[in-house]
């Protein structure tokens, strides 16, 4: 039986995880979403009071985490948090814990655990360029900075949180810069990944294109 591994990277808002379900709902295969678990350490740091900056506090709280992926939802100890992870204090929370050694180390592990001997399309920074080099497919979605606050901002508004377009832009700008400027695995194009850019294009057009090139 054929394994086939997808690489999906880009920035934040670039519609990395809507465009990476629809694909693995198409080829019935695993959706794993790298920058949930992020958001789950980074979560788990506000709830404990862990200082990330506190390496050993740190270090003790990752020993004792446990981070699953089961029927779309994430599970971290336990405990299903899909909503509690998509807002903007654990946004940058996760970003802030996305920079440190341990975490990437743990979280690397994990995931390159998760694509082993079964199909997956993987969405985050940096599998392409690290998690999973030798994937079968990799992509690098990107879209202009203010497509993809607009985006950020329909969807929280939608979920009635209270936040201005400008604060949208601003927290994107300030998270593309450091995922693209941190020292450890920072946010890049694999030299062997097609570029998407999804600026004007549908969620359906942006499918349809990565399911063709997986076909071809
Ligand atoms: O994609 P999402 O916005 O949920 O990711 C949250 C944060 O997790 C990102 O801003 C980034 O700092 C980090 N991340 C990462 N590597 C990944 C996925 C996410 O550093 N593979």
């Amino acid at each position: 039986e054929n394994i086939i591994r997808v690489a999906i990277d880009g920035p934040s808002g670039a519609g990395k995880s809507t465009i990476a379900k629809a694909v693995a709902k198409k080829l019935g295969i695993d959706y794993i979403d790298t920058g949930a678990m992020y958001r789950a350490v980074g979560y788990k740091t506000l709830v404990c009071g862990v200082d990330p900056q506190d390496r050993q506090a740190l270090k003790n709280m990752l020993e004792k985490t446990s981070i699953d992926f089961s029927k779309g939802n994430i599970i971290l100890d336990g405990e299903i948090i899909n909503d509690q992870i998509r807002t903007p204090q654990i946004a940058k929370k996760a970003s802030e814990c996305s920079a440190l050694a341990d975490v990437r180390q743990k979280l690397v592990q994990l995931q390159r655990q998760m694509g082993q001997e079964k199909s997956v399309i993987m969405d985050g920074r940096d599998i392409g360029s690290n998690v999973l080099t030798d994937a079968e497919y990799k992509f690098f979605m990107t879209a202009s900075a203010e497509e993809r606050a607009k985006r950020r901002y329909d969807e929280l508004t939608e979920k009635g949180q209270d936040i201005t377009y400008d604060q949208v832009l601003e927290d994107i700008q300030k998270r593309d810069h450091s995922d693209m400027t941190r020292e450890l695995n920072p946010l890049r194009k694999a030299d062997d990944a097609l570029e998407v850019d999804t600026t004007g294009m549908s969620i359906e057009d942006v499918t349809n294109y990565i399911l063709k090139e997986i076909e071809r």
